[in-house]
Protein backbone atom coordinates (compact mmCIF):
# COMPACT_ATOMS: atom_id res chain seq x y z
CA UNK A 1 0.00 0.00 0.00
CA UNK A 2 1.15 3.10 -1.02
CA UNK A 3 1.96 6.06 2.28
CA UNK A 4 2.53 9.82 2.12
CA UNK A 5 0.97 12.67 -0.15
CA UNK A 6 -0.21 11.83 -3.64
CA UNK A 7 -1.23 14.38 -6.28
CA UNK A 8 -3.36 13.90 -9.26
CA UNK A 9 -3.83 16.18 -12.06
CA UNK A 10 -6.72 15.95 -13.84
CA UNK A 11 -8.91 13.82 -11.05
CA UNK A 12 -12.63 14.74 -11.06
CA UNK A 13 -13.01 11.52 -14.06
CA UNK A 14 -11.86 8.65 -15.81
CA UNK A 15 -8.87 7.99 -14.98
CA UNK A 16 -8.18 10.81 -12.30
CA UNK A 17 -11.41 9.55 -10.51
CA UNK A 18 -10.42 6.00 -11.02
CA UNK A 19 -6.99 6.63 -9.29
CA UNK A 20 -8.52 8.41 -6.03
CA UNK A 21 -11.16 5.48 -6.20
CA UNK A 22 -8.65 3.25 -5.37
CA UNK A 23 -6.24 5.34 -3.25
CA UNK A 24 -8.88 6.12 -1.02
CA UNK A 25 -8.72 2.14 -0.18
CA UNK A 26 -5.51 3.20 1.46
CA UNK A 27 -5.70 4.40 4.76
CA UNK A 28 -1.80 6.28 4.86
CA UNK A 29 -2.54 8.30 2.29
CA UNK A 30 -3.37 11.87 1.98
CA UNK A 31 -4.65 12.41 -1.80
CA UNK A 32 -4.69 16.38 -3.41
CA UNK A 33 -6.70 16.00 -6.30
CA UNK A 34 -7.26 18.53 -9.26
CA UNK A 35 -10.51 19.58 -11.44
CA UNK A 36 -10.66 22.07 -13.76
CA UNK A 37 -14.73 23.05 -13.32
CA UNK A 38 -17.46 22.33 -11.15
CA UNK A 39 -20.19 20.74 -13.04
CA UNK A 40 -18.02 18.11 -14.70
CA UNK A 41 -16.64 17.27 -11.04
CA UNK A 42 -19.81 16.06 -8.86
CA UNK A 43 -17.92 12.60 -8.32
CA UNK A 44 -15.45 13.94 -6.78
CA UNK A 45 -16.47 16.44 -5.09
CA UNK A 46 -18.93 13.94 -3.54
CA UNK A 47 -16.15 11.51 -2.06
CA UNK A 48 -14.09 14.45 -0.87
CA UNK A 49 -16.87 15.18 1.59
CA UNK A 50 -17.01 11.79 2.61
CA UNK A 51 -13.04 11.34 3.29
CA UNK A 52 -10.85 13.54 5.52
CA UNK A 53 -7.90 12.26 3.21
CA UNK A 54 -9.21 13.33 0.15
CA UNK A 55 -8.59 17.86 -0.67
CA UNK A 56 -9.45 19.32 -3.97
CA UNK A 57 -7.66 22.13 -6.01
CA UNK A 58 -8.80 23.63 -8.66
CA UNK A 59 -6.18 24.04 -11.64
CA UNK A 60 -6.28 24.32 -15.69
CA UNK A 61 -3.08 22.97 -16.79
CA UNK A 62 -2.90 25.26 -19.78
CA UNK A 63 -3.42 28.23 -17.56
CA UNK A 64 -0.38 30.64 -16.24
CA UNK A 65 -2.45 32.01 -13.41
CA UNK A 66 -4.27 28.61 -11.92
CA UNK A 67 -0.42 27.05 -11.92
CA UNK A 68 1.13 29.99 -10.26
CA UNK A 69 -1.72 30.54 -7.67
CA UNK A 70 -1.87 26.21 -7.52
CA UNK A 71 1.91 26.21 -6.72
CA UNK A 72 1.67 29.39 -3.73
CA UNK A 73 -1.60 26.80 -2.18
CA UNK A 74 1.10 23.99 -2.22
CA UNK A 75 3.66 25.51 -1.04
CA UNK A 76 5.21 23.55 2.08
CA UNK A 77 3.50 20.40 1.27
CA UNK A 78 5.52 17.42 -0.05
CA UNK A 79 4.60 15.29 -2.40
CA UNK A 80 5.55 11.86 -2.55
CA UNK A 81 4.16 10.93 -5.96
CA UNK A 82 3.10 12.81 -8.57
CA UNK A 83 0.87 11.66 -11.09
CA UNK A 84 0.33 13.64 -14.20
CA UNK A 85 -3.14 12.57 -15.56
CA UNK A 86 -4.96 15.71 -17.44
CA UNK A 87 -4.99 15.36 -21.35
CA UNK A 88 -7.36 15.64 -24.21
CA UNK A 89 -7.88 13.81 -27.41
CA UNK A 90 -8.54 14.62 -30.98
CA UNK A 91 -10.08 11.75 -33.29
CA UNK A 92 -10.49 13.48 -36.49
CA UNK A 93 -6.85 13.92 -38.13
CA UNK A 94 -7.10 10.62 -40.29
CA UNK A 95 -5.11 12.29 -43.22
CA UNK A 96 -2.46 14.79 -43.49
CA UNK A 97 -5.26 16.97 -45.69
CA UNK A 98 -7.08 17.14 -42.25
CA UNK A 99 -4.24 17.88 -40.04
CA UNK A 100 -5.37 22.10 -38.98
CA UNK A 101 -2.99 23.96 -36.91
CA UNK A 102 -5.53 24.88 -34.28
CA UNK A 103 -5.69 21.35 -33.39
CA UNK A 104 -2.04 21.06 -33.22
CA UNK A 105 -2.02 23.94 -30.97
CA UNK A 106 -4.65 22.83 -28.28
CA UNK A 107 -3.19 19.20 -28.11
CA UNK A 108 0.22 20.31 -27.26
CA UNK A 109 -1.09 23.39 -24.99
CA UNK A 110 -2.60 20.85 -22.75
CA UNK A 111 -0.81 17.50 -23.36
CA UNK A 112 2.55 18.40 -23.84
CA UNK A 113 3.25 22.08 -22.50
CA UNK A 114 0.90 21.53 -19.53
CA UNK A 115 2.11 18.72 -18.47
CA UNK A 116 5.51 20.03 -17.92
CA UNK A 117 4.64 23.00 -16.63
CA UNK A 118 3.09 21.89 -13.84
CA UNK A 119 6.02 19.18 -13.39
CA UNK A 120 8.23 22.80 -13.33
CA UNK A 121 5.99 24.13 -11.07
CA UNK A 122 5.82 21.36 -8.38
CA UNK A 123 9.50 20.62 -8.76
CA UNK A 124 9.89 21.76 -5.28
CA UNK A 125 7.36 19.61 -3.60
CA UNK A 126 8.35 16.70 -5.27
CA UNK A 127 12.19 17.27 -4.55
CA UNK A 128 10.79 17.93 -0.69
CA UNK A 129 8.91 14.39 -1.20
CA UNK A 130 10.22 10.84 0.03
CA UNK A 131 9.69 8.95 -2.69
CA UNK A 132 10.06 11.30 -5.32
CA UNK A 133 7.91 9.52 -8.18
CA UNK A 134 6.42 11.31 -10.89
CA UNK A 135 3.81 9.66 -13.26
CA UNK A 136 3.24 10.83 -16.68
CA UNK A 137 -0.08 9.61 -18.11
CA UNK A 138 1.03 9.31 -21.69
CA UNK A 139 -0.46 6.59 -24.37
CA UNK A 140 1.32 4.20 -26.76
CA UNK A 141 0.14 6.97 -29.13
CA UNK A 142 2.91 8.36 -28.46
CA UNK A 143 5.37 5.59 -29.40
CA UNK A 144 6.19 6.18 -32.88
CA UNK A 145 8.02 3.18 -33.48
CA UNK A 146 4.52 0.89 -32.76
CA UNK A 147 2.72 3.29 -35.72
CA UNK A 148 1.45 0.92 -38.36
CA UNK A 149 -1.19 2.78 -39.79
CA UNK A 150 -1.49 6.70 -40.33
CA UNK A 151 -4.28 8.11 -37.55
CA UNK A 152 -4.74 10.86 -35.10
CA UNK A 153 -1.73 13.68 -35.92
CA UNK A 154 -2.05 16.05 -33.40
CA UNK A 155 -2.67 13.65 -30.28
CA UNK A 156 0.37 11.37 -31.50
CA UNK A 157 2.42 14.07 -31.70
CA UNK A 158 1.26 15.60 -28.67
CA UNK A 159 2.54 12.37 -26.43
CA UNK A 160 5.24 12.02 -28.32
CA UNK A 161 6.39 14.96 -27.67
CA UNK A 162 5.05 14.94 -23.75
CA UNK A 163 7.29 11.64 -23.78
CA UNK A 164 10.81 13.97 -25.25
CA UNK A 165 10.15 16.04 -22.45
CA UNK A 166 9.63 13.92 -19.60
CA UNK A 167 12.52 11.54 -20.63
CA UNK A 168 14.76 14.72 -20.98
CA UNK A 169 13.61 15.73 -17.15
CA UNK A 170 14.10 12.50 -16.14
CA UNK A 171 18.09 12.55 -16.91
CA UNK A 172 18.14 16.07 -15.63
CA UNK A 173 16.03 14.96 -12.29
CA UNK A 174 17.46 11.77 -11.58
CA UNK A 175 20.59 13.46 -9.32
CA UNK A 176 17.99 14.76 -7.05
CA UNK A 177 16.55 11.92 -6.61
CA UNK A 178 13.69 12.32 -8.71
CA UNK A 179 11.86 9.09 -10.85
CA UNK A 180 10.00 9.79 -13.87
CA UNK A 181 7.57 6.97 -15.01
CA UNK A 182 6.01 7.30 -18.79
CA UNK A 183 3.24 5.38 -18.71
CA UNK A 184 0.68 3.87 -21.52
CA UNK A 185 -2.85 3.02 -19.46
CA UNK A 186 -3.68 1.01 -22.12
CA UNK A 187 -7.39 1.62 -24.18
CA UNK A 188 -10.02 2.46 -21.00
CA UNK A 189 -13.44 2.40 -21.14
CA UNK A 190 -13.98 6.86 -19.95
CA UNK A 191 -15.22 9.27 -22.17
CA UNK A 192 -11.79 9.47 -23.84
CA UNK A 193 -11.23 5.98 -24.60
CA UNK A 194 -15.07 5.28 -25.11
CA UNK A 195 -17.54 2.12 -24.36
CA UNK A 196 -15.76 -0.07 -26.98
CA UNK A 197 -12.17 0.37 -24.90
CA UNK A 198 -10.60 -3.18 -23.93
CA UNK A 199 -10.11 -2.16 -20.10
CA UNK A 200 -12.33 -0.83 -17.21
CA UNK A 201 -10.66 2.11 -15.83
CA UNK A 202 -10.12 -0.02 -12.24
CA UNK A 203 -8.08 -2.42 -13.96
CA UNK A 204 -5.87 -0.10 -15.38
CA UNK A 205 -5.34 2.40 -12.84
CA UNK A 206 -4.66 -0.67 -10.41
CA UNK A 207 -2.48 -1.76 -12.73
CA UNK A 208 0.02 1.56 -12.37
CA UNK A 209 -0.73 1.53 -8.80
CA UNK A 210 1.53 -1.45 -8.89
CA UNK A 211 4.21 0.36 -10.64
CA UNK A 212 4.00 3.17 -8.08
CA UNK A 213 4.22 0.39 -5.41
CA UNK A 214 6.95 -1.31 -7.39
CA UNK A 215 8.79 1.81 -8.19
CA UNK A 216 12.11 0.89 -7.03
CA UNK A 217 11.82 -2.05 -10.05
CA UNK A 218 11.76 0.49 -12.67
CA UNK A 219 14.62 3.10 -14.05
CA UNK A 220 13.95 6.65 -14.42
CA UNK A 221 12.74 7.78 -18.03
CA UNK A 222 11.00 4.82 -18.81
CA UNK A 223 8.09 4.31 -21.23
CA UNK A 224 5.54 1.71 -19.51
CA UNK A 225 2.42 0.03 -19.96
CA UNK A 226 0.08 -0.39 -16.99
CA UNK A 227 1.39 -3.43 -16.22
CA UNK A 228 5.00 -2.68 -16.03
CA UNK A 229 6.20 -3.64 -19.17
CA UNK A 230 8.48 -1.19 -21.36
CA UNK A 231 6.72 0.20 -24.79
CA UNK A 232 8.83 0.71 -27.73
CA UNK A 233 10.35 4.72 -28.08
N1 LIG B 1 -8.84 6.29 -22.01
C1 LIG B 1 -7.91 5.78 -22.78
O1 LIG B 1 -8.12 4.79 -23.50
C2 LIG B 1 -6.52 6.38 -22.79
C3 LIG B 1 -5.54 5.72 -23.58
C4 LIG B 1 -4.26 6.25 -23.59
C5 LIG B 1 -3.94 7.35 -22.84
N2 LIG B 1 -4.91 7.98 -22.10
C6 LIG B 1 -4.50 9.16 -21.33
O2 LIG B 1 -4.93 9.04 -19.99
C7 LIG B 1 -5.19 10.33 -19.42
C8 LIG B 1 -6.60 10.35 -18.83
O3 LIG B 1 -7.51 10.04 -19.88
P1 LIG B 1 -9.05 9.64 -19.63
O4 LIG B 1 -9.32 8.53 -20.54
O5 LIG B 1 -9.33 9.52 -18.20
O6 LIG B 1 -9.72 10.94 -20.26
P2 LIG B 1 -11.03 11.76 -19.86
O7 LIG B 1 -12.04 10.85 -19.27
O8 LIG B 1 -11.36 12.55 -21.06
O9 LIG B 1 -10.48 12.73 -18.68
C9 LIG B 1 -9.50 13.68 -18.97
C10 LIG B 1 -9.17 14.41 -17.70
O10 LIG B 1 -8.19 15.43 -18.00
C11 LIG B 1 -8.67 16.67 -17.47
N3 LIG B 1 -8.15 17.79 -18.25
C12 LIG B 1 -8.20 17.98 -19.58
N4 LIG B 1 -7.65 19.16 -19.90
C13 LIG B 1 -7.24 19.74 -18.75
C14 LIG B 1 -6.62 20.96 -18.42
N5 LIG B 1 -6.30 21.87 -19.35
N6 LIG B 1 -6.34 21.22 -17.12
C15 LIG B 1 -6.66 20.33 -16.16
N7 LIG B 1 -7.27 19.16 -16.40
C16 LIG B 1 -7.57 18.86 -17.68
C17 LIG B 1 -10.18 16.55 -17.60
O11 LIG B 1 -10.83 17.55 -16.84
P3 LIG B 1 -12.27 18.19 -17.32
O12 LIG B 1 -13.33 17.29 -16.77
O13 LIG B 1 -12.24 19.55 -16.71
O14 LIG B 1 -12.27 18.21 -18.81
C18 LIG B 1 -10.36 15.14 -17.08
O15 LIG B 1 -10.25 15.09 -15.68
C19 LIG B 1 -5.02 11.33 -20.58
O16 LIG B 1 -3.74 11.92 -20.49
C20 LIG B 1 -5.12 10.44 -21.82
O17 LIG B 1 -4.43 11.00 -22.93
C21 LIG B 1 -6.19 7.53 -22.06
Amino acid sequence: MLKGNILIIGANRGLGLGFVTELLKMPEINIFATYRNTETSKGLFELSKKHNQLKMHQVDITNDTDIKNFKKELSRIAIDYLIINAGIFNDTEATIKMVEPSSLMKLFKTNSIGSIMILQALLDNVIAGDKKVVMSISSKAGSISSYESCRRFSYRASKAALNSLMRNASLELEEMGVKILIMSPGWVKTDMGGQNALLEIQESVSGMIDVLENEKSYKTGSFLDYQGNNVPW
